[in-house]
């Protein structure tokens, strides 16, 4: 009988091994700037093109390499950074594999140019498609390496189509460049997505380079760690806990220099947080591990991001109690920012302006004891549309629910119990005002003429680069629903009018939550970008389980969630009321 077994051609193998490392635009992204960092380089560029689907070139001033490592470097398993099974517990780069390249080349169109010789303008390019070398020749270059990868995914087109939007590629494109610029700040790195500078940052200190990623408005919300011990020294910033979000945060552990993914020690930041932050909040940290280079295994899976240390027990001890600590410090002493003193943040015209004497207004007739005013007025939720909206109600539930004896109750401040003529309905309050806040929404941004309401002093928005590209695109919708904007430039947004259900308070929230969202699956999930936004403004504006409602709020929150469009779920898919019918409540009672 004939054997069975054959060995995989090496183009094959190679598509395979492909599979783990490069997942989509952003894997490549990753393993070029590393292997730029690795060469010490001092100015990398990345270059990308429609999210990365047809361009990601990043060029660098580093070593180079010479012909000879240029026919070697793209063969699976070819390195110059380990040598002997020793090495690996003693890494100073990121990059040890020698399976990148050869992943790369094997499922794209790849070219790399590089020169060793600084003196000399001239050096060698190799071009490869799917791993087969095209052409290699002699070329005009500087000294340092620039690589192109092209068409990704070109020979399988299962994973390009499995690819998301440009949007959501890009967006992991930036993390991932988010996680090497952190930590190499002492190199300059330039970002260009679609011929559009998004990020030119100099060489600097980690905390400006945090600043200059993520923001002016951070610098204030950073609480320095430092913690020098034998096992491991622990350097770097976490967040005030007020500053703690629902959504995703800046989250970044880096050991030896390495961007890591570790739970455990997320879980040791979570539990130094634990009573100063709600439970659902996520806390943001910037921090760098420095471990003895044999005290951690890293050739744990082909991305590199997962580690295991020997002494995972005690570094988790010693990172909790050094957030406490840095957090105990802050509590009792709060830094004065000296960068945001008050008075230099009062406008100009109103600093020597002289206070007047406001004037008091009453009604000289009014008797608190004449009771045929009534001063125990209800404030409607929705005051222009609940009249209109009584009746639609009516016609829903059955002719017994009588309109002036409205009969509900709101049960443990979460949810509004009333009657219908064939049972009873509970209903979920935040789920049923976001339906309605929703629909709201929603309809205005398809209407002219909405109302706004003027701030007297713009609230300012220190936002990056990234953020202000989301805004942009958002403007004009959010415009439309009566947000105004006194300035927008390529740091800093003011808004100086916002939508009336707001309040000013509110801003921050809304804008980091429309901001921060782009990722989650509600924004994936949703028609469009007028659907996100009104689906954004809806939570972060709607009333919230735990809320105590007079009877009136009750009463205009079940007419208003009745007269949706679709009364049954939230815009996040979640059920908004059950019906108990009368028969099952007899059942229960055996009748
Ligand atoms: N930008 C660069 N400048 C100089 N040499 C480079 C550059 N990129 C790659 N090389 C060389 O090519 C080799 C192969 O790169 P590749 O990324 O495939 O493997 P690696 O970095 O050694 O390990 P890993 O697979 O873990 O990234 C590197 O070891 C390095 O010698
Ligand atoms: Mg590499």
């Amino acid at each position: 009988m004939s054997s069975l077994i054959k060995l995989l051609p090496e183009n094959v193998a190679n598509q395979i091994a492909a599979g783990e490392v490069v997942q989509r635009p952003s894997s490549v992204v990753k393993e070029l700037l590393e292997n730029s960092v690795d060469c010490g380089s001092k100015n990398i560029k990345l270059i990308i093109k429609h999210a990365g689907k047809t361009l990601i070139q990043v060029i660098d001033d580093g070593l180079g390499m010479n012909s000879d490592d240029l026919s070697l470097c793209y063969v699976r398993h070819a390195t110059s950074k380990i040598r002997k099974p020793k090495d690996l517990f003693d890494l100073k780069t990121m990059g040890f594999r020698g399976e990148a390249l050869s992943s790369i080349a094997s499922v794209s169109h790849l070219s790399i140019t590089s020169n060793q010789i600084s003196d000399k303008n001239l050096g060698n390019e190799i071009k490869l498609e799917g791993g087969k070398i095209i052409s290699k020749d002699e070329v005009l270059c500087k000294k340092g390496t620039s690589i192109s990868v092209k068409n990704l995914f070109f020979n399988i087109p299962a994973r390009r189509n499995f690819l998301k939007s440009d949007n959501v590629e890009l967006r992991h494109i930036i993390d991932e460049f988010h996680r090497v610029a952190l930590i190499n700040h002492n190199t300059n790195f330039i970002f260009i997505n679609n011929e559009n500078e998004i990020f030119n940052l100099k060489k600097s200190i980690f905390k400006e380079r945090i600043v200059r990623i993520f923001g002016k408005s951070t610098k204030e919300k950073l609480v320095p760690i430092n913690e020098l011990t034998q096992i491991a020294n622990i350097e770097g910033f976490i967040i005030k806990p007020e500053y703690s979000r629902k959504t995703k945060t800046s989250q970044f552990f880096f050991v030896n220099n390495r961007f890591v993914r570790n739970s455990h020690l997320h879980h040791a930041v979570r539990s130094a947080y634990e009573g100063m932050i709600v439970e659902n909040h996520q806390p943001s940290y910037y921090l760098q591990f420095s471990v003895p280079k044999d005290s951690i295994d890293v050739n744990i899976h082909p991305n590199k991001t997962e580690i295991k240390f020997d002494n995972d027990q005690s570094i988790y001890a010693i990172l909790k109690s050094a957030i406490k600590h840095s957090l105990g410090q802050f509590n009792i002493c709060p830094s004065i920012d000296f960068d945001n003193s008050i008075n230099l943040n009062t406008p100009y015209n109103y600093k020597n302006k002289k206070a007047t004497i406001p004037n008091i207004d009453f009604n000289k007739s009014y008797n608190p004891f004449d009771i045929s005013i009534d001063s125990t007025q209800n404030i409607d939720l929705n005051p222009e549309t609940s009249i209109e909206k009584e009746s639609l109600f009516q016609n829903i539930f059955a002719e017994n629910v009588s309109q002036t004896s409205f009969s509900a109750f709101q049960f443990d401040n979460s949810y509004i119990i009333t009657k219908i003529s064939s049972g009873m309905v509970i209903i979920d309050q935040k789920r049923a005002h976001q339906r309605i806040l929703y629909e709201k929404f929603l309809s205005e941004l398809s209407f002219d003429n909405n109302v706004s309401q003027a701030l007297i002093f713009p609230v300012k928005l220190d936002l990056n680069t990234t953020e202000i590209r989301f805004l942009m695109e958002a403007k004009t919708s959010l415009i439309h629903l009566g947000f105004n904007f006194s300035k927008f430039t390529k740091n800093q947004v003011e808004v100086s009018s916002i939508h009336p259900v707001f309040s000013e308070n509110q801003i921050h929230d809304i804008f980091q939550t429309l901001i921060n969202n782009q990722m989650s699956d509600y924004k994936n999930n949703s028609d469009s970008l007028n659907d996100y936004i009104s689906k954004v403004l809806a939570k972060c504006s709607a009333i919230k389980n735990g809320d105590n409602l007079g009877i009136a709020q009750q009463e205009s929150l079940v007419n208003d969630l009745f007269a949706c469009k679709e009364a049954n779920i939230s815009p996040f898919n979640k059920l908004i009321f059950k019906v108990i019918s009368l028969e099952s409540i007899k059942k229960m009672f055996f009748k």
